[in-house]
């Protein structure tokens, strides 16, 4: 069943937090409890509203799932480290490539991400600290989404009739599953968080998993990776609500040192949306849309090919898988 929405006109920021509060104690009980971090909004958000209620009854980590963006475990550590907060990184990296293995069809893909997450990794560390419960940031728009069979978001159970506590052994806790995107930023900033990350722009759970087409290696994961800097370096300054790479699985014709070079295609795509239901593309400057294919093409070795996505969502989606 899809929970009651709480629009953005209508949510009380501190009487949010101090219900929410209220509800991980009650429901944590004197056990503990655990939450993982993405770096993500939401993730932190929910972090915080756990660790406001649990102190340090709640053990935070993040799992190195080998799909994060350039310094990623590096970022989030030191954020933490000026939120007094302590964090565990833990290097789940050989799980997740060997799992992904040979895997292109998207959905299985976002299956084998949600698999070796919680079975795998998260099975383990629950087990090995004791908790309970495990904290996480899922929001209304991901329950929308897998309800609705658009995308199996990657942290959503209840609504697809798995139980969580039958199927890994833990009760799961969603403080954020009543707001969307914008409530979730509200919240952050009544939390006293710093702009830089309650206006941190979204990144999907599967990470780096969900620009790629085809299948998900290292190398594949390197190139995105080093793309997505690109990408995120020239449009910081846009104001879009998401912009993001895309790593094709076809290759296309190209010309190098005046050779035919059968190269890597890259998409990349620039949103402007408020909640991410909807969406159309931001009409960036050509001279923006040349910077990023000169700097791509010439810093991300294998690229022949850089186009720009012109579809809205729907009947685009805002990831490509
Ligand atoms: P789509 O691609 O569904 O994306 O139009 C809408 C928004 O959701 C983000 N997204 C995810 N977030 N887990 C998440 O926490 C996921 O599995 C996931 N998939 C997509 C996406 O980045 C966009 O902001």
């Amino acid at each position: 069943m899809k929970p009651k929405e709480i629009k953005i006109l209508e949510l009380n920021a501190g009487k949010f937090i101090r219900g929410k509060v209220e509800e991980i104690l009650k429901t944590v009980g004197s056990n503990s409890a655990i939450t993982a971090l993405s770096g993500g909004v939401d993730s932190v958000t929910v972090a915080l509203l756990g660790y406001k209620a649990l102190g340090k009854r709640l053990k935070v980590v993040f799992i190195d799932n080998g799909l994060m963006r350039e310094n990623e475990p590096q970022e989030v550590a030191s954020m933490f480290e000026e939120l007094e907060i302590p964090i565990e990184i833990i290097d789940a990296k050989k799980q997740f490539f060997n799992a992904l293995e040979g895997v292109t069809n998207p959905e299985q893909k976002r299956e084998v991400v949600t698999q070796t997450f919680y079975k795998k990794v998260f099975t383990k560390l629950i087990r090995e600290s004791g908790a309970k419960c495990l904290l996480q940031g899922t929001i209304l728009t991901d329950i929308e989404e897998t309800i609705a069979g658009i995308k199996r978001q990657h942290n959503v159970f209840k609504q697809l009739g798995i139980d969580p506590e039958k199927a890994f052994g833990y009760k799961i806790i969603e403080p954020l599953r009543q707001l969307r995107k914008d409530g979730v930023r509200k919240i952050a900033k009544a939390l006293g968080l710093p702009k830089s990350i309650y206006k941190r722009m979204p990144f999907p759970g599967p990470a780096l998993s969900a620009r790629i087409i085809g299948e998900v290696t290292p190398e594949r994961i390197k190139i995105i990776r080093k793309t997505t800097a690109i990408v995120e370096e020239e449009l910081k300054e846009s104001g879009a609500f998401q912009y993001l790479a895309i790593l094709h699985h076809d290759r296309v014709t190209g010309i190098r040192d005046r050779k035919r070079d059968f190269g890597l295609q890259i998409e990349i795509r620039c949103w402007e949306s408020v909640d991410a239901r909807t969406a159309v593309p931001t009409r960036l400057p050509y001279d923006i849309l040349e910077t990023l294919a000169k700097r791509i093409t010439n810093e991300v070795p294998g690229v022949t090919s850089v186009t720009y996505n012109i579809t809205s969502k729907p009947p685009s989606t805002m990831e490509a898988i």
